[in-house]
C-alpha cells in the first residue's frame, strides 16, 4: 500500500509531539473514533435527531473538551455522555474537539414568527427581568467567543433544556456555569422558550 509509509510517519511524529508535550495533537480523529459519536451527533456534528441531541458543529474546541471532561468527572451529570466520555483519552478529546469545531453548523427553518421575534429581542437586548443580552457574551451572531460557547443553530429543545438546568440547579462548582446561571435566573419561562426558538434559526 503506497499510503502505509506516510501514515506511519504521521503517527510516529504525533507520538513524538505528545511525548514532548510541546504542541497540541493535530491529527484528524480516526473513522472508528468518529463512529462513536455519529449515531447521536451526526457524521459532521449536525444531529439527525434534533429533539434529543445537540449539534457539535462549529462549537469551540475548548468548550467541547471542557464539557467532555465535565461529563467524565460528573461535574455535568449525564449518564449517557458520561459512559461515552469515560472511554476517551485526552488526545481523543482534543482530536474530536478540533474536528467538530471545524464543521459548519446548519440552522433550522423558522417555525413560529411571533415567538422567534421575542427571542431575538432577548438575544439582542436582554430580558424584562434584567438578564444581559445573550449577544454580549456569546457574540453578535451567537457564534461564541472564548470562553463563551456557540449557541446559534442549536436545536430549540436542547437549548431550552440547558437553560432550565442553569435556572434550576442549586449551584455549580465551575465559575463559567455560575456566570450562566446568573443570567438564566433572570429569564421567564416564555423568554426561555422564545430565545431557544430564535437561536435554532440563527445560522
Ligand atoms: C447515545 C447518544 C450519544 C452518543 C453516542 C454521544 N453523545 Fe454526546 N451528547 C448526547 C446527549 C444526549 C447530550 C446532551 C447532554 C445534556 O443534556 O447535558 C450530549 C452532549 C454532548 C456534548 C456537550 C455539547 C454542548 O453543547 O454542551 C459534547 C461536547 C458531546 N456530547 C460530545 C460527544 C462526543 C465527542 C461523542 C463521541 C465520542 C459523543 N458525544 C457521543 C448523546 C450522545
Ligand atoms: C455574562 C455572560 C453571558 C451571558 C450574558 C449569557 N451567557 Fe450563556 N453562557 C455563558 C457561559 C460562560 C457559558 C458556559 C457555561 C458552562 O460552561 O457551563 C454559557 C452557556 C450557555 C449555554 C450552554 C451551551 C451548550 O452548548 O451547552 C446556553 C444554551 C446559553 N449559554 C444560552 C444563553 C442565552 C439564551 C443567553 C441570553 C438570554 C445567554 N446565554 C447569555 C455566559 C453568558
Amino acid at each position: 500500500m503506497h499510503t502505509a509509509l506516510p501514515v506511519r510517519r504521521t503517527i510516529a511524529a504525533l507520538a513524538l509531539t505528545l511525548a514532548s508535550g510541546a504542541l497540541p495533537a493535530l491529527a484528524a480523529p480516526s473513522a472508528a473514533l468518529l463512529q462513536r459519536c455519529a449515531a447521536c451527533h451526526g457524521a459532521t456534528g449536525n444531529t439527525t435527531a434534533a429533539a434529543l441531541y445537540p449539534n457539535l458543529a462549529g462549537q469551540s474546541a475548548a468548550y467541547i473538551e471542557l464539557q467532555l471532561n465535565n461529563f467524565r468527572n460528573g461535574e455535568r451529570p449525564h449518564a449517557q455522555m458520561r459512559a461515552v466520555a469515560e472511554q476517551l483519552t485526552g488526545p481523543d478529546m482534543r482530536e474530536l474537539a478540533a474536528f467538530y469545531a471545524a464543521q459548519t453548523a446548519k440552522a433550522q427553518a423558522p417555525a413560529d414568527a411571533a415567538l422567534e421575534r421575542l427571542g431575538r429581542q432577548v438575544f439582542e437586548h436582554g430580558s424584562a427581568g434584567g438578564a444581559p443580552a445573550c449577544a454580549s457574551c456569546h457574540g453578535p451572531q451567537g457564534h461564541g467567543q472564548q470562553p463563551f460557547p456557540r449557541i446559534a443553530s442549536q436545536p430549540a429543545g436542547y437549548t431550552l433544556e440547558q437553560l432550565k438546568v442553569y435556572h434550576d440547579a442549586p449551584k455549580f462548582n465551575h465559575p463559567l456555569a455560575t456566570a450562566m446561571k446568573q443570567v438564566a435566573v433572570k429569564l421567564s419561562d416564555k423568554e426561555m422558550r422564545a430565545v431557544s426558538a430564535y437561536l435554532a434559526t440563527l445560522p
